[in-house]
């Protein structure tokens, strides 16, 4: 329970606590004992920031994250990722209660596929089974058959008959590497993550010139020609797999770089490249994801707000795709 009144009003325009944090406590330590006093379970995504990630009782990639989210008994969920994912959480686990530090941590992807004109989309192609993959807010969950993550999307499209007719929506990157992949000929939404496309093929042509020895790996949100240069290509957990397997002593990894942090950790002996955009930044960082801080991850732990809501009827609509990729997902045993 809060201690001192919040303003609502405020925090809604801003969408965090805007409460100065005392800067002599040490984080890690309060942290630490709000999630044990309140019962709380801290979800991070491997996209967020170093420390958030080390606070965190479990790290993962979205199929992971839900899965988590819908088997924990923890009263309240903290969740440092992006809306979609807070949101997922409470579509899986509707009487806890979920918390996310940023509320304006969104998704570029997810934005790039607005409810109502998917409905449009949807209706001009009544045949088509509707795939949408994770990264979509409740709305087009609603409007879909099944969900599938970058974990399981292959295997969620060839567990479907080969002539099934196929709408995939949000991202056309992950959708054209899933038609390569099964063969198929899937209908593509025209959505696309800001951070994935950004990465150049040229620049990373020349480094992996420069790096012989080193493997590029890149995860499927990359554009096509990005993921053509590819040795492996994978969702986070994926990649994060491969390079504690593989053999080989160095990697440049194309996604998002909060996931060379856990890299690192797994195979401290490697070296590990973060894969250069196509523009003067140094950088590909989400600019969502970096929303969340550890001083905002604090004060919802502490005042239990921003709480993701959801109106009954929306979460029951968009449940029914999510546990479809849950049954199938356990079906095919994709971890
Ligand atoms: P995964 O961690 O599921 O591979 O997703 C990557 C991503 O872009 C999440 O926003
Ligand atoms: Fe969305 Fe891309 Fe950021 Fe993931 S990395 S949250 S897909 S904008």
């Amino acid at each position: 329970m809060a201690d001192i009144h919040i303003d609502l009003t405020k925090l809604n325009k801003r969408g965090f606590l805007d409460i100065e944090v005392d800067p002599s406590l040490d984080l890690f330590q309060e942290i630490t004992r709000l999630k044990k006093e309140k019962n709380a379970i801290l979800l991070a995504h491997y996209y967020q920031d170093a420390d958030i990630q080390d606070v965190a009782d479990y790290i993962g990639d979205s199929l992971g994250l839900a899965r988590q989210a819908e088997k924990t008994t923890a009263d309240l969920i903290v969740f440092a990722g992006v809306h979609f994912m807070a949101e997922t959480a409470k579509i899986l686990n509707p009487t806890r209660k979920v918390v996310i530090p940023d509320l304006k941590a969104g998704c570029s992807l997810s934005d790039s596929c607005p409810p109502e004109a998917f409905r449009l989309f949807r209706q001009q192609h009544p045949d088509h089974l509707v795939i949408s993959y994770i990264n979509c807010s409740a709305g087009i969950k609603a409007q879909s058959d099944i969900i599938c993550t970058s974990s399981n999307a292959v295997g969620i499209v060839e567990s479907l008959p080969k002539d099934q007719p196929i709408l995939f929506a949000p991202d056309k990157n992950l959708g054209a590497y899933v038609n390569k992949v099964t063969g198929r000929n899937m209908l593509l939404w025209d959505g696309a993550c800001m951070v994935h496309e950004l990465f150049s093929r040229e620049k990373i042509d020349r480094l992996c010139h420069r790096h012989p020895d080193a493997l590029f790996i890149a995860h499927p949100e990359c554009e096509e020609t990005v993921l053509e240069l590819a040795d492996y290509i994978g969702s986070t957990t994926q990649l994060l797999q491969f390079v504690q397997k593989n053999s080989s002593s160095s990697f440049i990894v194309a996604t998002e770089p909060g996931i060379l942090h856990q890299m690192e950790k797994a195979a401290p002996q490697k070296t590990f490249i973060p894969a250069p955009p196509n523009n003067a930044c140094a950088c590909n960082d989400c600019p969502h994801m970096k929303l969340n801080t550890l001083e905002k991850l604090y004060l919802c732990l502490k005042y239990e707000e921003p709480e993701i809501l959801m109106d009954e009827s929306l979460r029951l609509a968009a449940r029914k795709p999510i546990d479809k990729m849950l049954e199938i997902s356990a079906k095919l045993g994709i971890q």
